[in-house]
């Protein structure tokens, strides 16, 4: 804890130096959410980055966050703990699958999750995060959807619309994990708590849930509601906010395998390592940048 705290005194000393803004995913180690001066799901963390202005911004995510950063405020310093953090959905589409698909439905709107990369991203008319994903297909003209990378999320959204969406094959490692018989016990164990999830889950997973949302839904839904026990099917970096903002609720996680290995790379000594040394920085090459940041200033004209 004393190591922590010089830690901590040292990063408020360097943010000032700075003039940084730290930006926390909710699935981050709870060391870092602690000092963060946002907190939050992929979408209120994209927002926030287009609108600081602070000179950098200290990423704490995953990669594809960073490089949505950047993008979106291309005339800051984007800098995050550690590179190796990534997200093993983004990886799972690639440029060249996307092209092909797009040709061979040409009057199909390309509708990407921000769970990309860039790359993707400047292939995409418009993206979208789990928190205004149906509002963003709904948002689209055109009968026809391409949907990357995500198939449980693409499966959740198909359910509220009637456009015929042609689903890549992605899903997250994490989310995926997750079972219908984790469930069941949950449920024999906690009778009366309702289950809570996120539509990263496989869809029979999400057809079992009392409520299905985004991270930031799923915590503002358990903060209102009168119900004091929730069996939570995200990620598990989600339960400090939760306990912050209902110390009376009990939160049980559904699977001790919603853990995503790659949220937990960064940590807080780490995250003071890269205030004081400015890097890894993250590059991204301008003829992309202008591309992708179409389909995310898109993205975030359909608020949540
Ligand atoms: P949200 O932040 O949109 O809830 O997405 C979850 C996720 O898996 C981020 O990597
Ligand atoms: Fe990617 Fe899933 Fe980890 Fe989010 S939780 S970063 S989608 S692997």
């Amino acid at each position: 804890a004393q190591r922590n705290q010089g830690l901590k005194e040292r990063l408020l000393q360097l943010k000032k130096e700075r003039n940084a803004i730290i930006l926390a995913h909710y699935y981050q180690r709870d060391e870092i959410q602690e000092v963060a001066d946002f907190r939050g799901d992929s979408f209120l963390l994209a927002q926030k980055a287009a609108e600081t202005d602070a000179d950098v911004i200290v990423f704490c995510g995953v990669h594809f966050m960073g490089e949505s950063a950047k993008i979106l405020a291309p005339n800051k310093t984007v800098i995050i703990p550690d590179e190796r953090a990534g997200c093993p959905m983004a990886d799972m589409v690639n440029v060249e699958g996307l092209r092909q698909l797009k040709q061979k439905h040409p009057n199909a709107t390309v509708v990407t999750y921000i769970n990309s990369s860039a790359e993707i991203k400047a292939e995409t008319d418009i993206c979208c995060t789990s928190a205004n994903a149906v509002k963003v297909i709904q948002s689209v003209e055109s009968d026809e959807i391409i949907w990357v990378p995500d198939k449980n999320l693409g499966h959740y959204v198909q359910q509220h619309t009637d456009k015929k969406m042609i689903l890549w094959e992605g899903y997250c490692n994490t989310h995926d994990m997750l079972t219908v018989k984790d469930v069941v016990e949950m449920r024999k164990q906690y009778p009366n708590a309702q289950f809570v999830v996120h539509p990263e889950c496989r869809p029979e997973v999400v057809e079992m849930a009392d409520f299905v949302g985004s991270t930031t839904a799923i915590i503002k839904y358990c903060r209102e509601s009168d119900v004091k026990e929730f069996i939570v099917g995200t990620e598990d970096g989600t339960g400090y906010q939760l306990r912050k903002d209902s110390p009376d609720k009990t939160f049980h996680f559904a699977s001790k395998f919603l853990v995503c290995p790659n949220m937990k790379v960064n940590n807080l000594k780490k995250l003071v390592r890269c205030l004081e040394t400015m890097q890894p920085q993250i590059y991204v090459p301008p003829q992309i940048a202008d591309k992708a940041r179409l389909s995310l200033e898109r993205m975030l004209e359909v608020t949540v």
